[in-house]
């Protein structure tokens, strides 16, 4: 059985990942971090499930989505503010 594999951009930079790899899973492939503190600090996810809030990235264009609840999809065009 091969693996179906789901092309996206993170920042405008083209990955490719297995189908049913969360957000947050994918852009921790690229080593950005995922936003900035209010300091400026790099914020990575924390509990992977949806509770604290690190890992908001802008998905399509709508900002605010936690990635570690979005499974990733083809042509999707995720946003991170790091570094
Ligand atoms: S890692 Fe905590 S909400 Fe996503």
């Amino acid at each position: 059985m091969s693996r179906q594999w789901i092309h996206l951009t993170v920042n405008s930079r083209p990955l490719s990942v297995p189908a049913g790899t969360s957000v947050a899973a994918a852009i921790a492939r690229l080593d950005l971090g995922f936003r900035r503190s209010v300091r400026g600090q790099t914020r990575m996810p924390l509990c992977g499930m949806g509770v604290c809030f690190e890992c908001r990235v802008r998905i399509n264009g709508r900002p605010g989505q936690r990635a570690c609840m979005v499974p990733v999809t083809n042509d999707m065009c995720v946003e991170v503010d790091a570094r």
